[in-house]
C-alpha cells in the first residue's frame, strides 16, 4: 500500500495482498486462492509469446508493442514548429483524443489553459470530440485562427463526429485566412492509406503524420496520435518512450505470474471477473490521473467487452468519490475489483496552517500536517475499508508523475489488456460493437452505400417508440 516519498528508479509498486488469500495475505472473503492464480501462469507466458510473435510479424492491432522503439524525429519536428503558436484545436475522438488529455492531464500543470502564456511551455489546448455546436462555437470564440494550429486525428479517416467538427473548423479556417493560409494551420493524423484524410492533406498541402496501420485507435496514445500535442506542450515524447520500453524490458524478464505484475494483473483480473465481478474500479488519489481512466476505461472497455463477456470500467477519484461512492464499493455487492491508485511523491505539497481560533481548535489534529499525507491516508483507509468489507483491492503506487513512469504506466496497462483478452479468448484488437453503431450513424446521415443500415436502425428505432409515455 501507499508508502510516500520513497522515490527510488523503479516504475511502479504493484501490491495485491488485499486480492488474493492465502500466506501471509490479508484474507477478504472476496480474495482469490492464490493456487487460482498460478493456473494462469503457464497461459500467459504463451500469451505473451502470441503477443511478441504477433508484433514481430507486423499483425494488425500489435503495433503497440514496438512504439517505444519507432523513430519520432517527424513528431519532434511538427511540435517545435506548434510550440510557437498560441493555441492548438485538437479534432478527433476515443482513441484520437482521449490519449491526450490524460498525458496532458498527468504531466502539465492544473489549469494550462489559465496560466499566463510566459510560464506555459507551450500552447493553449482545446479538444474538440464531443459532437457539440456549443463546444465547438465557443472553441472557436476562445482562439485567434492566426495564432492558431488545427489537428485533425482519425485513424480511420472517416469518423462522423471528428468530420463533422473538422468541417465547421475548416470551414470557419478558410473564410478567417484565405483557403491557402488555412492549410498552413493544420495537421492531419491518419493511417497512410485509409479514409479521406490522407488524400485531403495532398490536396491542400497541410502537414501530415502516419498513423501506423499496425496501431489500433485505443492502443496509440505512443504514436503521433499522443505525442505529437504533449511533445508541443512541452512534454519529453522521448522520456513517456523509454517509460514503455523499460516497462517491456521489465516484464519480458520476469517469467513468474508472481513476479511480472502485468501477469498477475490480467490473472486477478480474470479470477475475480469470473468470480462474479463483473466490474473494475481504478480510483487514482491525485486529480492529474483523473483523466488517465477515462483513458483506461476505453482501452478495457474496447477491447475486452466483446462475446458477452468483459469486465465494466468504472472510473473514481480519491478523495471525492469516497463522499459519493464508497457507501455502494463497501457494502453493496460483491461485483467490483478495485484498484486504488497513489503517486509516492506528488510534484506539490502544502503544509495545512495552524489557525489561533478557538472555534477551530477541534481541527488541531490537522494543524502542521501535510496535505500529501491526508491524501495518502485517505487512499490507504479507502482500500482498508473496502478490504475489510470482503471486496478485493489492488494498489499500484508510481514513485512520481513523470513522463517515464507515466510512459511505463500506458505500457502496462495495454499489456495488461491485451494479456486478459487472451485470457478471455477474444479479440482485444477489434471493436466491431463501435463500427456498427458508426455504420447506423452514417446510414441515418445519408452516406453513400449504407441503405441497408439506415433501414435496420430504422426499424429497430421504431421499436423505442412502441411504447413510451408522454408527460
Ligand atoms: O479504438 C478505436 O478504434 C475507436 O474507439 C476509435 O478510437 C474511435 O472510434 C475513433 O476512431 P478514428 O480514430 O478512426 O476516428
Amino acid at each position: 500500500m501507499p508508502r510516500g516519498s520513497e522515490t527510488g528508479s523503479e516504475l511502479l509498486r504493484f501490491s495485491y495482498g488485499m486480492a488474493v488469500s492465502g500466506g501471509e495475505a490479508l484474507v477478504p472473503s472476496g480474495a482469490v486462492d492464490l493456487q487460482a492464480i498460478e493456473v494462469y501462469g503457464e497461459i500467459l507466458k504463451r500469451g505473451d509469446s502470441w503477443l511478441k510473435e504477433s508484433a514481430a510479424e507486423g499483425r494488425d492491432g500489435f503495433g503497440w508493442l514496438s512504439l517505444p522503439g519507432r523513430d519520432i524525429s517527424d513528431v519532434e519536428e511538427t511540435a517545435k514548429w506548434i510550440s510557437g503558436f498560441d493555441a492548438i484545436v485538437q479534432v478527433g475522438i476515443g482513441g484520437s483524443a482521449l490519449g491526450n488529455l490524460m498525458l496532458h492531464g498527468a504531466l502539465l500543470p492544473p489549469y494550462w489553459n489559465e496560466m499566463a502564456a510566459s510560464k506555459r511551455e507551450g500552447p493553449r489546448f482545446y479538444m474538440a470530440d464531443n459532437v457539440d455546436p456549443a463546444d465547438n462555437r465557443m472553441i472557436w470564440n476562445l482562439i485567434d485562427p492566426e495564432k492558431t494550429v488545427f489537428i485533425v486525428i482519425s485513424k480511420s479517416g472517416s469518423t462522423a463526429e471528428t468530420m463533422a467538427n473538422f468541417l465547421f473548423f475548416w470551414d470557419r479556417l478558410k473564410v478567417d485566412l484565405g483557403p491557402k493560409n488555412a492549410a498552413g494551420h493544420v495537421v492531419v493524423i491518419t493511417d497512410e492509406e485509409k479514409g479521406v484524410l490522407r488524400p485531403f492533406a495532398d490536396e491542400i498541402g497541410c502537414r501530415s503524420l502516419v498513423l501506423p496501420a499496425d496501431v489500433g485507435g485505443r492502443f496509440s496514445v505512443l504514436s503521433p496520435v499522443g505525442l505529437l500535442s504533449a511533445c508541443a506542450m512541452g512534454i519529453s515524447a522521448r522520456k513517456l518512450l523509454q517509460g514503455a520500453a523499460e516497462m517491456e524490458e521489465k516484464l519480458d524478464a520476469r517469467d513468474s505470474v508472481f513476479d511480472n505484475p502485468a501477469r498477475l494483473m490480467a490473472a486477478l483480473s480474470v479470477v475475480h471477473y469470473r468470480q462474479g465481478r463483473n466490474m473494475t474500479v481504478l480510483m487514482p488519489y491525485e486529480d492529474a490521473l483523473e483523466r488517465f481512466c477515462e483513458w483506461f476505461a476505453q482501452l478495457w472497455g474496447e477491447s475486452l467487452g466483446k462475446n458477452g463477456m468483459g469486465s465494466t470500467p468504472v472510473r473514481a477519484l480519491g478523495a471525492i468519490d469516497q463522499h459519493s461512492q464508497i457507501q455502494l464499493y463497501t457494502e453493496g455487492p460483491d461485483d467490483k475489483l478495485f484498484t486504488v491508485m497513489t503517486v509516492g511523491d506528488p510534484a506539490e505539497e502544502i503544509v495545512i496552517p495552524e489557525t489561533e481560533e478557538k472555534s477551530l481548535v477541534s481541527l488541531s489534529y490537522l494543524f502542521g500536517q501535510s496535505m500529501n499525507s491526508l491524501r495518502r491516508y485517505e487512499a490507504l483507509s479507502t482500500a482498508a475499508a473496502i478490504a475489510k468489507a470482503g471486496k478485493p483491492v489492488i494498489s499500484i503506487e508510481l514513485p512520481k508523475l513523470d513522463e517515464r513512469r507515466i510512459g511505463a504506466l500506458i505500457q502496462f496497462y495495454e499489456h495488461v489488456t491485451a494479456l486478459s483478452g487472451y485470457l478471455l479468448d477474444v479479440n482485444p484488437f477489434d471493436q466491431p460493437g463501435v463500427e456498427q453503431g458508426k455504420n447506423y450513424t452514417y446510414g441515418l446521415m445519408g452516406r453513400p452505400n449504407y441503405g441497408a443500415q439506415a433501414l435496420e436502425v430504422t426499424e429497430l428505432a421504431e421499436k423505442l417508440s412502441l411504447k413510451e409515455i408522454l408527460l
